[in-house]
């Protein structure tokens, strides 16, 4: 192979750079060519692309964000597959292409690869949950930016004897939602994967502030049900098909406060989550992942993702990713129940 695109598709996760310089140094060392595809699909379909060499990768391992940029358009959605690629791959002499994005941008990647074109995907998502990997680039860090909050708002509530109730991502697993709440001491943790009861967290709270720890800080993943009692909210959809989530913890906050009394903040993190420099784990597996996809590549595989396996990187089916969504295990989930008393 002399010449691999290049792209990064869906929702940014702190550490793509990483993987775009692994892609492109990798390239470098092996004689291989890289052309990279700007905002996602949507550069695929239209012809944007730019040459990536090693000197245009100095510098952005730290940096969040893609200097690819990116979009939520794709190929099955917005064009007709491969057909709506094939100018700009044979425009460029692209003969593989490696895909970073997360599960929809693995299924599309998925159906190119049936479609014929030599496809390599590299699982991203701070969300965690994608299947056929032990972990994803971008969610050690989303974990660290939600812990430091924590902390943050810990002290706050402590100081105005307020139960603090804070919002984190992860669409439908609630990956972030138990490693910050363990790792901030988290009063309880409400995560879509295990029903909750409202009035055995108050009940929690009640007992804390007769125990002298007049607040608590309760987490809760943004794909939670509303409590009893509450409509879901209308919610407006991303370009494939998603609800946008966001502001459950409004609905459980107000019913937390009619159950206990005690005054009630909500703190929603949102898009801080995914924003500013990678933490060194994810700069390191991203790195790993870069490297390692654009040897998947130059070995002429093809519909396999870059995947963690223990400590290794191993090429797994994409079509892993696409059957099932991750979701936190019992065990884990129950380390985090330990401290809510
Ligand atoms: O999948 C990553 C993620 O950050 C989710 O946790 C969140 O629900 C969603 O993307 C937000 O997407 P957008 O950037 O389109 O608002």
């Amino acid at each position: 192979m002399s010449v691999v695109g290049v792209l990064t598709a869906g929702g940014d996760c702190p550490g793509l750079n990483a993987v775009i310089r692994g892609v492109v140094a990798r390239a470098e060392q092996v004689g291989v060519e890289v052309v990279g595809i700007r905002n996602g699909w949507e550069g695929l379909m239209k012809d944007r692309t730019m040459q990536l060499e090693r000197d245009d990768v100095r510098g952005i391992l730290g940096r969040g964000g893609t200097i690819l940029g990116t979009s939520r358009m794709d190929p099955y959605v917005h064009g007709d597959g491969l057909t709506s690629c094939n100018r700009t791959l044979s425009r460029n002499g692209i003969e593989s292409l490696i895909v970073i994005g997360g599960d929809g941008t693995l299924r599309s990647a998925m159906k190119l690869a049936e479609e014929g074109l030599p496809v390599i995907g590299v699982p991203k998502t701070i969300d965690n949950d994608i299947a056929g990997t032990d972990v994803t680039f971008g969610f050690a860090t989303a974990v660290q930016i939600a812990s430091d909050a924590i902390d943050r708002l810990t002290t706050t509530a402590e100081a105005h004897n307020r139960v603090i109730v804070v919002e984190v991502m992860g669409r439908t697993k609630g990956w972030i939602a138990t490693y910050a709440g363990i790792s901030g001491g988290a009063d309880a943790v409400l995560i879509p994967e295990y029903p909750y009861d409202l009035d055995a967290i108050a009940q929690t709270i009640r007992k804390r502030h007769r125990a002298g720890h007049s607040y608590s800080i309760i987490v809760v993943a943004e794909g939670v049900k509303p409590p009893k009692g509450y409509e879901p909210p209308v919610m407006k959809k991303d370009a494939f098909g998603f609800d946008r989530l966001g502001g459950v913890s409004f609905q459980i906050a107000d019913a937390i406060e009619d159950l206990t009394q005690f005054e009630t903040r909500v703190s929603v993190l949102g898009h801080i989550q995914r924003g500013g420099t990678p933490v060194a784990s994810d700069r390191v597996l991203a790195t790993r992942l870069g490297v390692a996809a654009l040897d998947f590549a130059n070995d002429g595989m093809t519909n396999v993702m870059a995947a963690v396996q223990g400590n290794e990187i191993v090429a797994v089916p994409m079509k892993i990713a696409t059957e099932s969504i991750r979701g936190v295990p019992e065990d884990i989930y129950a380390t985090a129940a330990v401290f809510f008393n």
